[in-house]
């Protein structure tokens, strides 16, 4: 089963930025971590990993994503509140995905309690930290097995 991470802009940042949000962890611990817990489920999960701060970049990522993975694991960051680009790609390649937020988006600013890209989702996850990732990995699993 191959199922394709995607972080969205700022991302990269992760460790550095905002620590009393989103954690002292980078997205290579984040990823790491999930490789291992990945293993636990069932070792024929194979993880891809895609950060970038270039929603043109997502958007062509999720096309290409399309009879090369089973299932896509998104943190849109900011594109989350802004993105009918990348709601609608999802929506395209019709290949299952679940939304992950490290912080919980529905207890912060308005505006972050939008999601344009949910709706096009399995679920959404968030406020977990970096085990939102590791659920939305069970729940995909679970939903693709
Ligand atoms: C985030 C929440 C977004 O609102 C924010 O723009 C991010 C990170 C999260 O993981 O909590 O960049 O997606």
């Amino acid at each position: 089963m191959k199922i394709l991470v995607l972080n969205g802009p700022n991302m990269n940042l992760l460790g550095t930025r905002e620590p009393e949000i989103y954690g002292q962890k980078t997205l290579e611990d984040i990823n790491s971590e999930l490789i291992e817990y990945s293993k636990t489920i069932n070792n024929s999960i194979e993880l891809s990993f895609f950060q970038s701060n270039h929603e043109g970049d997502i958007v062509d990522k999720i096309q290409n994503a399309k009879n090369n993975f089973d299932g896509i694991i998104i943190n849109p960051a900011a594109y989350t509140h802004t993105s009918v680009a990348i709601a609608d790609a999802i929506k395209g390649v019709d290949i299952p995905a679940v939304e992950v937020h490290l912080s919980n988006i529905n207890s912060r600013e308005d505006f972050r309690k939008n999601s344009f890209i949910a709706p096009n989702c399995l679920g959404q996850i968030t406020g977990f930290g970096k085990d939102s990732y590791k659920l939305a990995l069970l729940g995909l699993y679970n939903y693709l097995k």
